[in-house]
């Protein structure tokens, strides 16, 4: 090892300390906004396509060379100043013993969803090392990899991880999970307590790993009125965003439609919150308080415009944001399926170039 060399290098700084993302989710200033996207690995990429006309997405999740190549995609492309673990938040329900199928064209299907108690009882006890090693595996092989590019870990946060395993697929009305809640709630409230221990199991072996920062995916939270959050949701997420806060690595706590529930979810703790497009900005982070960082809020629709509709948008965000320490950029979910690539680029570079 030659150490001099080591010492001479200006990479050989803490990456929280020359990483825009990570000193962005701390609030600390930057030279410029820290840009990524929810979905950056996707089949909008020809690069993405040409790997899943090969292997499945399970396949791709189980295999961490695999895993890892899918990651590193979107950063050679596009420039971002993060990349995100390609993996699935329904992973977990494999161990615990619910069989997951991705179906052409339909999303997750969970075949053995569960209903009673009894259900809950026969979730299998869940070894997150051995269980999900591939996880953690692809995530060292990354870290080898990505040189000052963070690594985000992620999991889903227990009321989206639930709705599946409820529903049994994606749902727009979330009616058995509702029906579980106010019918059942003490089998609803079995099963979050287990979600909930077995999420901060799942990502604090990923930050053992080497994820440097982590986020927790509740995209459907916003089918749920604030009182209904508090009661049945906020005291599982929280339970995850403490646990992880306690390692010290930047949390992102992201959800949609939150409009009305941003306070509570700001209660339930995170480094960063997600916005989605439904709220400015602006009005976005008042809520919040400026103890907190964001991370938004451009519509995914958006990047399907012009380019110069798509810079109107981009530059409004950033105005909004207004310079202050704190703002990452992203979409308010997840980059849509026929998004063209040289658009998705165009964002990274208008962020960067922002006030330059
Ligand atoms: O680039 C990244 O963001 C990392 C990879 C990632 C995937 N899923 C891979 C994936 C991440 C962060 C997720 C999270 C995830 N998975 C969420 C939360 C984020 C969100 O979008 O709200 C949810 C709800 C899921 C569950 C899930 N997985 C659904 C509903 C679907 C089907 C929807 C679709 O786009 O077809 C998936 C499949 C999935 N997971 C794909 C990818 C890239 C689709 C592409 C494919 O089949 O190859």
């Amino acid at each position: 090892m030659n150490s001099t060399m080591h010492l001479s290098t200006p990479t050989s700084l803490p990456s929280e300390f020359e990483s825009p993302f990570l000193r962005a989710c701390c609030r600390l200033p930057t030279d410029f906004t820290p840009v990524w996207f929810m979905r950056q690995a996707g089949r909008y990429m020809a690069e993405y396509r040409a790997i899943r006309d090969k292997y499945s997405l399970l396949e791709i999740c189980y295999h961490p060379e695999l895993a890892a190549e899918v990651t590193l995609q979107p950063v050679h492309a596009l420039g971002v100043d993060a990349a995100i673990l390609f993996a699935d938040i329904l992973l977990p329900v494999i161990p615990l013993g619910l069989g997951l199928e991705f179906a052409k064209g339909e999303g997750p299907i969970i075949g053995n969803p569960v209903c009673t108690m009894e259900d809950v009882l026969a979730l299998r006890p869940f070894q997150v090392e051995t269980d999900l090693g591939y996880v953690m595996e692809a995530i060292r092989i990354l870290q080898g990899e990505l040189k000052e590019t963070p690594l985000i870990g992620f999991c889903g946060a227990p009321f989206t991880v639930a709705s599946y395993m409820i529903e049994g697929s994606s749902s727009r009305e979330f009616l058995k999970t509702k029906t579980m809640m106010y019918s059942a709630p003490d089998v609803w409230h079995a099963l979050m307590e287990k979600l909930s221990q077995v999420l901060t199991d799942y990502l604090l072996a990923q930050i053992r790993a080497g994820a440097q920062a982590v986020q927790i995916f509740d995209s459907w939270v916003g089918a749920l009125s604030p009182q209904d959050y508090e009661s049945y949701v906020l005291p599982y997420s929280r339970k995850i965003l403490q646990s992880v806060k306690a390692k010290g690595v930047p949390v992102i706590h992201f959800g949609t439609n939150t409009t009305t529930l941003l306070p509570l979810m700001k209660q339930a703790g995170g480094d960063v919150i997600g916005l989605d497009w439904r709220i400015p900005l602006d009005d976005g982070w008042a809520l919040l308080g400026d103890k907190v960082a964001v991370q938004g809020n451009l519509d995914p629709a958006a990047l399907l415009a012009p380019l110069p509709e798509i810079k109107k948008r981009v530059e409004d965000i950033l105005r909004r944001a207004d310079g202050r320490p704190g703002h990452i950029f992203n979409l308010g979910h997840g980059i849509l399926q026929n998004t063209p690539v040289d658009h998705v680029k165009a964002v990274v570079d208008m962020v960067h170039e922002y006030g330059n």
